[in-house]
C-alpha cells in the first residue's frame, strides 16, 4: 500500500491542467451500454474509479483500448448482465450500470452497494423509480435482481430527494424505454447535463436539460446512435487546486476548466478575501491580505458542493476567526475532522455542523489516515502548510479520483513523495 509524505511550507506557484471529470466519465461510460456503435471518448481522467468501471464493462463483455486520456470502447458486444459484489464493493458508482443494463436486456443483477465511509448512501430512489417504469425488483442474496421482460415503460418519477446517480440511472433507463419519462426534482449537476446532452446528440428527444424537470422520449429498446465525445473538466479537482493556492496564499492558475461550474466555490474564496481572475477556460486565485472566516452550507448544484467541503475545512484552519460548515448531504462526512485535529486544528462537530476556529501557522505535520476521497485531499492541503512532514496513509482513496495529484502539486512547487508502507 502507498502513502504520501508531504513536506510542508513550500511556496506554490504556476499553473495546472485540470483533467476530465470522474463523475461525468462514470455515467458516460455506463451510457455506452446503450450505444449501437463503438465510441471514441477523449479527456478521460486517469483514476482508479474509471479503471474499475472499465473492468466491470469488460466483465460484462465490452472491449476497449485505452491510451492515456483517450478511450475507444465497444459495448455492443456486452452479453452478460451481472455486476458482481467483488467489483461493486470497490466502487459504489457501479450502480450506474443498473439502468442501462435493465433497459437494454430486460433483466440484470447488480450487487447492492453497502454503506460507505461518508454515510449509509442507500439506492432506494433508483429502485423505486425503475419499479415505476414497470420493472420488478427483488433483493436476493445481496443482489438487486431487476426484470422488465417487455422493456421499461415511460413514467413520471418524482424523486423525494435530489440524487445525482439516481437521476443519471433513470435518464439512461428512460432513453431506451417505451414512451415518455418525466423526472421531477432531478439533479442539475454539470455531469448530469453532459449525460443528457450526449443522449440528446444520439437522437433522443430530451427537454429540460439542466433544470429540475427532465422529460425523455424513449427509443423502445432500440440502441442509440451515440457520437464520440470529450469529457467535461473536473470542477472538484479544479476547486481542490484552487484550495492549494489559497491555503499557501499563492498565485495559482487552473487551466482547462469551465469557470461557471465553480461559481459557488469561487464566491466562497472571494468571501474569504482571495482574489479570483477568470477567463473562458481558466481561473487564477490570488493571495488574501487576511484570510477571513467563512460560513458554508453544502447543497445540490448550483449550491456549494459537498465534494469541496473537506478541502474548505482545511482552508478554514488558516482563517482569522471561526468558520462554520454545515454538511447537508451526507450524515457522516466529517471523518477528516479528527485527522485535522491531530495536526493541531481546532474543530468541534455538533451533528451536521462543524465549527472551525482558525489557527493560522499552527498546523504540525504528523501521521494521518485518509478516510474517503475528498477527505484525503483535505489532508494533503493541510500538509502543504503544516510545519514538518505529514504522512498520509491509505491514499488508495485519493487515487480513486485524483489524476496524478502528487505530480501536479510537485510541478507547482510542493514537496510530496509517494512511498510504500513497510
Ligand atoms: C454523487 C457523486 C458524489 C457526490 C454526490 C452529491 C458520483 C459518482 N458521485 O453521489 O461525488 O458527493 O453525488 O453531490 O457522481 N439518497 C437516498 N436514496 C437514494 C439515493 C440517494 O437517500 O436512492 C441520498 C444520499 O444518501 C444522500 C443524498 O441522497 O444523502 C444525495 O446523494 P446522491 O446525489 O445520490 O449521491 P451519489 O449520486 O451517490
Amino acid at each position: 500500500m502507498d502513502y504520501l509524505k508531504v513536506i510542508g511550507k513550500k511556496n506554490l506557484k504556476g499553473s495546472v491542467k485540470i483533467s476530465g471529470a470522474k463523475n461525468a466519465a462514470l455515467p458516460l461510460l455506463a451510457a455506452t451500454i446503450l450505444s449501437s456503435n463503438k465510441l471514441n471518448i477523449s479527456n478521460l481522467p486517469d483514476v482508479v474509479d474509471i479503471n474499475t468501471l472499465l473492468q466491470l464493462l469488460e466483465m460484462l463483455g465490452a472491449t476497449y483500448d485505452k491510451n492515456k486520456n483517450f478511450l475507444q470502447i465497444d459495448s455492443t458486444t456486452i452479453d452478460k448482465t451481472k455486476a458482481t459484489y467483488e467489483i461493486v464493493k470497490t466502487m459504489r458508482a457501479s450502480i450506474l450500470v443498473l439502468g442501462p443494463l435493465l433497459a437494454r436486456f430486460g433483466h440484470c443483477e447488480v450487487s447492492l452497494p453497502g454503506g460507505c465511509a461518508i454515510g449509509q448512501r442507500p439506492v432506494d430512489l433508483h429502485l423505486k423509480a425503475l419499479e415505476q417504469m414497470g420493472a420488478t425488483i427483488e433483493i436476493k442474496n445481496g443482489y438487486i435482481e431487476a426484470k422488465a421482460p417487455k422493456g421499461l415503460q415511460g413514467a413520471t418519477i418524482v424523486f423525494d430527494k435530489i440524487t445525482v446517480t439516481g437521476t443519471e440511472n433513470i435518464v439512461m433507463a428512460a432513453a431506451l424505454a417505451d414512451g415518455k419519462t418525466t423526472i421531477v426534482n432531478a439533479a442539475k449537476e454539470p455531469e448530469v447535463i453532459q449525460l443528457c446532452e450526449i443522449i440528446r446528440d444520439a437522437g433522443i428527444y430530451i427537454e429540460g436539460i439542466g433544470t429540475n424537470t427532465i422529460t425523455i422520449e424513449g427509443s423502445k429498446q432500440q440502441l442509440l446512435d451515440m457520437k464520440d465525445f470529450t469529457i467535461i473538466p473536473d470542477r472538484i479537482e479544479a476547486g481542490t487546486y484552487l484550495c492549494a493556492g489559497a491555503i499557501t496564499n499563492a498565485i495559482l492558475k487552473v487551466e482547462n476548466v469551465e469557470p461557471k461550474h465553480l461559481d459557488a466555490v469561487l464566491a466562497k474564496f472571494e468571501e474569504m478575501g482571495f482574489g479570483i481572475l477568470k477567463d473562458k477556460t481558466s481561473i487564477t486565485i490570488l493571495p488574501a491580505n487576511k484570510v477571513k472566516p467563512v460560513n458554508i452550507i453544502t447543497t445540490e448544484y448550483p449550491g456549494f458542493p459537498t465534494d469541496m467541503q473537506a478541502q474548505f475545512m482545511a482552508l478554514a484552519t488558516m482563517a482569522d476567526g471561526m468558520s462554520i460548515i454545515d454538511e447537508k448531504l451526507f450524515e457522516n462526512r466529517f471523518m477528516h475532522v479528527s485527522e485535522l485535529v491531530r495536526m493541531g486544528a481546532e474543530i468541534t462537530v455538533n451533528g451536521t455542523t462543524a465549527n472551525i476556529q482558525g489557527t493560522p501557522k499552527k498546523l504540525l505535520g504528523t501521521d494521518v489516515m485518509a478516510t474517503d476521497l475528498r477527505a484525503s485531499s483535505a489532508l494533503v492541503l493541510a500538509g502543504l502548510v503544516a510545519d514538518g512532514e505529514t504522512n498520509i496513509h491509505r491514499i488508495y482513496h485519493l487515487d480513486r479520483g485524483y489524476d496524478k495529484l502528487e505530480k501536479k502539486l510537485t510541478a507547482l512547487g510542493a514537496n510530496i513523495i509517494r512511498d510504500k508502507e513497510i
